[in-house]
């Protein structure tokens, strides 16, 4: 379809939707190879169901390569390195690119030593961490990837932001199972799920968000520029923002908190320079200790425990982390998947900001249809 000035909710199949982001890349300057990992990893986690990391990121990503933030001909490289571990430069390539390279050598080192630990600095943005998690799980192996990012969240005790929300995600091979995958930010709900609220006018959950004062609110009508999301679960939540901020950012020697810039172009107060988010992927040989038919007799077992678990009263089904997920996914490759409006609005501009006249969405009635 043509692009519209208005538009709510648009269904659209994955692999319009990659070949769209292919071309919009393209049209950025990035090379070919970049653009269609970066597109397949974006519509992966739309397919999810995570629209507040897919194609939604896209466009306010890509304006920062005419600013220099960002470079379509760097590649990443690794400075350091160790039998299971390594700490490679981004220099500011395409993010998504960089993730997955990292976690490709974590992969790669956990095949000899076990356990692969690779982080980067100099890189940006990489959107979802669950599908860099989920690439060691497709090995037989335990993913972990998580990022330290610009400071967004208060922690108790203290009023405005502190810590990044800082998100964490795990990648389980899961046998007969796909892999079960948990991919969180630490906060309570990712900034971008406030934001969305904020341009549809709706009030927040309680919870979510604190004001200027420090103060819990419902009204996401001043954040970013002021208020902070809260730690998901109190301590329990900053505790791990912490220990995220220590794997990824103090051990690579990634900036730190409020001396990292966000990634998004024109943020008031950003601190000078390109984003130099700290990033680490872990790999871990599921069967190093017993066997992989092992692990995998154990790891079947114990989803099958909790699939089987009683159900409390009026649930009809329990998940494992990530199976809300690919069953999104197995929809959405038959049916097509269903765009939120903001998602529609970002890559209805990303059309006009690069020249794309025509749109792979087919947009919903007002019913939905
Ligand atoms: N790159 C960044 O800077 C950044 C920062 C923050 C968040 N993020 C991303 O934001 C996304 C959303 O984060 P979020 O905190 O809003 O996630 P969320 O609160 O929606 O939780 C999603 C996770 O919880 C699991 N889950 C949900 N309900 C479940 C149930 N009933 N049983 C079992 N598992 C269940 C899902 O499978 C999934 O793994 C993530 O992809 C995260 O990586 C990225």
């Amino acid at each position: 379809m043509r692009v519209a000035e208005e538009m709510n909710s648009a269904r659209v199949f994955p692999s319009d939707l990659e070949s769209f982001v292919i071309e919009a890349m393209r049209r950025y300057g990035l090379r070919d190879e970049d653009a269609q990992l970066s597109a397949r990893i974006l519509v992966m986690t739309d397919s999810w169901g995570v629209h507040t990391h897919g194609t939604r990121q896209l466009r306010p990503l890509l304006k920062n390569f005419p600013l220099g933030r960002l470079k379509a001909d760097a590649t990443a490289e690794v400075i350091r390195e160790g039998v299971a571990w390594a700490l490679m430069d981004g220099h500011h390539a395409v993010p998504f690119v960089t993730a997955y390279s990292a976690m490709q050598l974590a992969i790669q080192k956990a095949r000899t030593a076990g356990i692969g630990y690779v982080s980067v600095i100099h890189t940006s943005h990489f959107g979802a961490a669950g599908y860099y998690a989920t690439l060691a799980a497709e090995q037989k192996m335990i993913g972990m990837a998580m990022c330290n990012a610009d400071p967004q969240m208060t922690i108790p005790g203290a009023r405005g932001k502190v810590l990044g929300t800082n998100p964490i995600a795990y990648a389980i091979p899961g046998g007969h199972n796909r892999p079960i995958f948990l991919d969180i930010a630490t906060s309570a709900v990712a900034a971008n799920k406030i934001i969305r609220a904020k341009l549809l006018g709706q009030p927040i959950p309680e919870g979510w968000l604190t004001d200027s004062e420090g103060r819990p609110t419902t009204d996401p009508g001043g954040f970013p520029e002021s208020g902070a999301l809260m730690p998901m679960a109190a301590h329990k939540g900053y505790g791990f923002a912490l220990l995220v901020e220590v794997l990824a950012g103090v051990m690579s020697g990634a900036a730190l908190t409020k001396e990292q810039p966000s990634w998004v172009t024109g943020v008031a107060g950003n601190p000078p320079g390109p984003a130099n988010q700290g990033q680490t992927f872990i790999a871990i040989d599921a069967g190093m200790m017993l066997s992989a038919d092992g692990f995998q007799e154990r790891i079947e077992w114990l989803a099958d425990y909790i699939h089987e678990s009683p159900k409390a009263s009026g649930s009809e089904r329990i998940y494992l982390p990530g199976e809300m997920e690919w069953e999104r996914r197995d929809r959405a490759l038959v049916e097509g998947m269903i765009l939120p409006p903001d998602v529609v609005d970002s890559l209805m501009g990303l059309a006009q900001d690069v020249g794309i006249e025509t749109l792979p969405f087919v947009a919903l009635t007002e019913n939905g249809k």
